[in-house]
């Protein structure tokens, strides 16, 4: 049989470590396809920068066309990123019949549904298994492994660099800037840093699980997104003396009004296993209704790990290259006409336990007056502590974690105490999950 030809968009880290691996284990990968798979072409902009592949044998441009219009190329792996130009490319690469392997999750969370229909009208795959954390095989095992289950929620420390970040602050007191900056020097962030801190990233790869999980459109725009830039040491330190640790957590929960779907810093008791879960390694944990709660780890980012799920899709591909386009594992797992209009859940209708922080003037009655406020809005505390005020100072910290309410009472309730007089500055609010 004719070997099937590939050409590689973009050899920057993802590009370069699937050209790598493809390389390597060529021959492995022939015995597991029942073909030999061959790069003949890549593209990138600057011919002249080192790689950190070895490009001996593979055509190199600068023109991305040039492989998407050749009609020697059988499979295009993307992995340029972003969502302007790029969906160009993949259109174009569509229409003239090429099946797609991407790790380009900015691009499938807010253009996925239009690509998936152009896709299946064409008859063509298009696998983006390296889109969310990294070198896991989570899309597989979520649309294939778990497909007898109704999935009940999902939750998953999915950006490797913004956990890279919390743990190096954490465990070495290192500044956000510095270990940001050795992020992307390690190739683990995206090209505008900005995506991994302020959950951007996240929220991209909650919308492609959440879809595959429940079998909902991509609705990117419907996910609550919060960043790691608030997280303060202080915050790190009362978390731990509590028993839990704070992680950036993606969550798509299927409830009975709808789905929630938040990105946020959250609260975890430090016994859950995903709660150490440290670096650059990701994990995401699945809750079916048949198998129970299963967990997914490894690394969330990096060269080879991203390039072992691209590898991975492009040998689905090779394989499915026979079978009748209809009786292929659907995009979104679900059939492309059995996706349902379950709404997702505006942020107000939230339901999670909190983590409060405030300062507080140390006199009677102000903390009656906070309790009060809480009460009214028929949200009951589970735990309190008052530190000792500063030398020098009359505020005190109190941190009190609270039971599951609705985030509309919550808003209202920290409206309320921040209006305090004797209560200084925000209310410091994180969601807490027990992730039972
Ligand atoms: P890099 O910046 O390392 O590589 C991007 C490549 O695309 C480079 O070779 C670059 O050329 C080329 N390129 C950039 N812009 C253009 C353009 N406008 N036209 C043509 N070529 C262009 O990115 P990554 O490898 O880190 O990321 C690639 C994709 O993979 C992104 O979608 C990212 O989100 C995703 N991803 C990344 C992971 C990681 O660990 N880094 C993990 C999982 C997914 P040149 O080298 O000449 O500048
Ligand atoms: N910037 C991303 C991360 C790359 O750090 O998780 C992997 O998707």
């Amino acid at each position: 049989m004719k070997p099937i030809k590939v050409g590689v968009l973009g050899l920057g880290t993802v590009g370069g470590g699937t050209v790598n691996i493809l390389k390597r284990n060529a021959a492995e990968i022939a015995r597991r396809a029942g073909r030999e798979i061959v790069i003949t072409r890549a593209s990138a902009r600057d011919l002249h920068k080192p790689r950190i592949c070895d490009t001996q044998d593979i055509q190199v441009t600068n023109d991305p066309f040039e492989i998407i219009n050749d009609p020697d190329i059988d499979i295009i792996v993307e992995t340029i990123g972003g969502a302007g130009i790029v969906k160009d490319m993949i259109l174009t690469a569509i229409a003239n019949g090429k099946h797609i392997v991407t790790a380009n999750k900015s691009l499938i969370a807010t253009h996925g549904n239009e690509i998936f229909a152009k896709a299946s009208e064409k008859g063509v795959i298009v696998a983006f298994e390296a889109a969310v954390a990294g070198g896991i095989p989570i899309i597989k095992a979520i649309r294939e492994g778990l497909s007898g289950n109704q999935i009940q929620w999902v939750a998953g420390i999915i950006n490797g660099t913004g956990n890279f970040i919390l743990t190096e602050m954490r465990d070495k007191g290192r500044d956000f800037g510095d270990v940001l900056a050795e992020a992307q020097f390690l190739g683990y962030a995206e090209a505008d840093p900005s995506f991994d801190v302020e959950g951007i990233d996240a929220a991209h790869k909650l919308t492609i699980l959440a879809s595959i999980a429940f079998g909902i459109p991509l609705q990117f725009e419907k996910v609550f997104t919060e960043g790691i830039t608030q997280i303060t040491r202080t915050d790190v330190e009362y978390a731990e003396q509590l028993g839990y640790r704070i992680k950036h957590l993606g969550i798509a929960r299927k409830t009975p009004e709808g789905i929630e779907l938040r990105v946020h810093p959250t609260l975890i008791p430090e016994r859950r296993l995903i709660a150490n879960v440290n670096g650059v390694m990701n994990a995401v944990l699945v809750k079916g209704d048949a198998v129970g709660a299963t967990l997914y780890y490894g690394a969330g980012a990096g060269a080879e790990p991203t390039g072992s799920s691209v590898v991975a899709d492009v040998i689905d591909v090779v394989r499915a290259l026979t079978s009748d386009p209809e009786n292929r594992v659907p995009h979104l797992a679900f059939q492309a006409d059995a996706l349902a209009d379950i709404p997702v859940l505006p942020s107000e209708c939230i339901k999670t336990s909190y983590y409060l922080r405030l300062n507080a003037e140390d006199k009677p009655g102000v903390l009656a007056d906070v309790t009060k406020i809480l009460a009214d809005h028929n949200i009951s505390i589970e735990a309190m502590i008052q530190k000792e005020p500063s030398k020098g100072e009359t505020a005190v910290p109190i941190i009190m974690l609270t039971q599951i309410t609705l985030e509309q009472e919550m808003n209202a309730a920290i409206a309320g105490i921040e209006a305090l007089p004797a209560v200084s500055g925000k209310v410091n609010r994180i969601r807490m999950e027990t992730l039972g």
